[in-house]
């Protein structure tokens, strides 16, 4: 693996792997819409991919100029064309995650989040797969999320046999685009896809739930649901990175889907006292009976402008795990970072 591409290069996890591949060595090409440049506005910092802070390459900061930019959109068959030619392993992470990625100029053509997922999502990863398979790409990793197993209710507990059962628009077209990564094929008739399914991802660049519950923390308090014992699996995305570097180079992994966690099921109590831990600081815990919250979902979802809420609510008391343990006895990956160092580093860069 020496020249890679990663889509979504630019995003939370992608900026981790990109430092980690060019510590292996690897040249890197990352497909973004926008510019690079050292400066700010529209542009990215390049320094962000700089490894120097992690002491990686001993002083002489080699890292930027293994970084190759292609600038253009994943919706763009030609873009997709130049950016697979002369590399043998694509990281495909850009995606679509939320109304917030949602781009200006997709809200000035006046497309909804519906279209985006769609052309994003899933028609620009099946042209990607295309174009690689033409232009002899070797692996495929691609990005899916667990969020394909919907919410699993209590006490489930979601493995890579597990039927989909999505109950977003973004884990729909995640299902969906998973089929066109598995049926791409090298020359020799091999497959050349492998997905990921990671689990919640947390990490210093996480700039979603996860920073809010930091800062809420922050001011000294934190609401739970009951008694906190809704279950959830994490990975943190350094370890992310590390799963998937490892899913390009192995050779079982080819045509394989595995999900990706740190290996251990996590309550919402746990999160909460690593990240307290990680803090240093004390808090007042404010409980929220379950029964009043179930009670809540009941009626919100009987209105329209409720849902959200109503779904933000049972994401509350609903369990959200799988388990992960193929990819560690298939591809021997063994995560790294537990809960309580997890957040140490997740939190020494949010505040
Ligand atoms: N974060 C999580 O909790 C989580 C959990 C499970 C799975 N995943 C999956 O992991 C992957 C990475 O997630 P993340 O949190 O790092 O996402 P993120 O921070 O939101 O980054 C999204 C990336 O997608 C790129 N992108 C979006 N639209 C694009 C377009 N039209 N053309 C080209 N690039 C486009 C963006 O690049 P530019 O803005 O530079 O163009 C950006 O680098 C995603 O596939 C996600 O579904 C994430």
């Amino acid at each position: 693996m020496k020249k890679v591409l990663v889509t979504g290069g630019t995003g939370v996890v992608g900026k981790t792997l990109v430092k980690q591949l060019i510590k292996k060595g690897c040249d890197v090409r990352i497909l973004t819409r926008h510019k690079f440049h050292a400066g700010a506005g529209n542009f990215i910092d390049l320094t962000t991919f700089s490894g120097k802070d992690q002491g990686a390459l001993n002083g002489k900061d080699h890292s930027l100029s293994k970084i190759e930019l292609f600038s253009g959109d994943i919706r763009d068959a030609d873009a997709l064309a130049r950016a697979v030619k002369d590399v043998s392993t694509v990281f495909h992470l850009a995606a679509v995650l939320d109304n917030y990625s949602l781009s200006r100029k997709d809200h000035f053509q006046g497309k909804n989040l519906y279209d985006v997922y769609r052309e994003v999502n899933v028609k620009a990863t099946e042209m990607l797969v295309k174009q690689a398979c033409k232009a002899g790409v070797d692996r495929i990793v691609f990005f899916s999320s667990i969020s394909v197993y919907g919410k699993n209710g209590r006490d489930n507990f979601a493995d890579e046999t597990t039927p989909f059962c999505p109950d977003s628009l973004y884990a729909v077209s995640k299902a969906e685009a998973e089929k066109y990564v598995l049926a791409g094929i090298n020359h020799k008739k091999q497959p050349i896809g492998v997905v990921l399914r990671p689990a919640s991802v947390y990490g210093p660049r996480e700039k979603k739930n996860y920073t809010r519950l930091i800062k809420i923390m922050q001011h000294g308090f934190f609401v739970t649901v009951g008694k906190g014992r809704t279950k959830r699996t994490l990975i943190h995305d350094h370890d992310l990175a590390k799963a998937a570097i490892i899913a390009a180079e192995h050779p079982k992994a080819r045509g394989k889907i595995y999900n990706v966690s740190d290996g251990r099921v996590h309550s919402l109590n746990d999160i909460r006292q690593a990240i307290a831990k990680a803090l240093d600081k004390k808090y007042v815990n404010i409980c929220i009976p379950e029964k009043l919250v179930c009670f809540l979902i009941f009626l919100l979802g009987k209105f329209m402008n409720g849902r959200s809420i109503a779904s933000g609510l049972e994401n509350m008391v609903t369990d959200m795990t799988v388990s992960a343990d193929k990819i560690q006895y298939e591809l021997g990956f063994k995560p790294e970072m537990q809960l309580d160092e997890g957040w140490q580093d997740a939190v020494k860069r949010a505040i």
